[in-house]
């Protein structure tokens, strides 16, 4: 099973204080140390963590699977265009949330959606749609000809009891779904050591992108080893 370690935050910590430490792009060392199979980063419009430099000198790292996550802009997919990583996530973006914080609607925006992907398909970058595990809109992702989905696990992540139960149900409807249109299914957002098991025991979820849980972790116990210890919770995948 794929993992994508999002270093974004690596990225907050600097911006805090506007200083040159600590450097994104040296976290990256570090997290294929730990066992990531690539390394996820989000040039967000108002470039409040990850800047222009560290996605530049991310996409120059020889042999590194680099997921550019990014705002649907005529900007931003000229960005992408030009650096070609190896794979973009297009995200809903508002400049007051704190965090990715829903799904794309790709099914009110398809006739634009559509004409994104195409783009970056065109480009060699293959394009996973952000959305929530729903339906309709992995069945409008998969009709624009995006590759890839990955479903929002941030509302699963959030709840607990019975309604945590309801809402993995829904994931894996969606992530069968998914697979059933040939879709190739991601997951992520809102990932940590405890909730991350039911994820993992998905069958058809080929792929995780976590963010902010490493990077906590990583403060008390270092960042490879907090990349291997999800590593090492989604080899024991049933
Ligand atoms: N996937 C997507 C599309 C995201 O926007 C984010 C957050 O940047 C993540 C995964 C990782 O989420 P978290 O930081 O909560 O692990």
């Amino acid at each position: 099973m794929y993992l994508g370690v999002n270093i974004d935050h690596v990225a907050t910590v600097r911006q805090a204080r506007l200083t040159l430490y600590p450097d994104p792009v040296e976290a990256v060392d570090y997290c294929l140390a730990g066992g990531a199979d690539g390394i996820t980063a989000h040039l967000r419009e108002d470039r409040r963590h990850i800047c222009d430099d560290d996605m530049r000198r991310l996409a120059a790292i020889p042999g590194l699977h680099l997921n550019m996550e990014m705002a649907a802009t005529n900007e931003m997919v000229s960005i992408c265009r030009e650096l070609k990583p190896g794979a973009c996530c297009l995200v809903p973006e508002k400049r007051e949330e704190l965090t990715t914080e829903g799904g794309l609607d790709v099914v009110s925006h398809r006739t634009r959606m559509a004409s994104i992907v195409e783009k970056l398909n065109d480009a060699g970058v293959r394009v996973s749609m952000f959305i929530d595990p729903d339906a309709e809109q992995i069945k409008a992702s998969a009709a624009i000809g995006a590759p890839v989905v990955e479903l929002h696990t941030g509302h699963y992540a959030n709840l607990s009891g019975l309604d945590r139960e309801k809402e993995l149900e829904v994931i894996r409807k969606g992530a069968a779904l998914a697979a059933d249109l040939g879709l190739i299914v991601h997951a992520g957002h809102g990932l940590t050591l405890d909730n991350t098991p039911p994820i993992v025991a998905i069958s058809e979820i080929e792929g995780l992108n976590i963010g902010h849980a490493i990077i906590a972790d990583s403060i008390f116990k270092g960042l490879e080893r907090a990349v291997a210890d999800f590593k090492l919770l989604m080899a024991r995948r049933r």
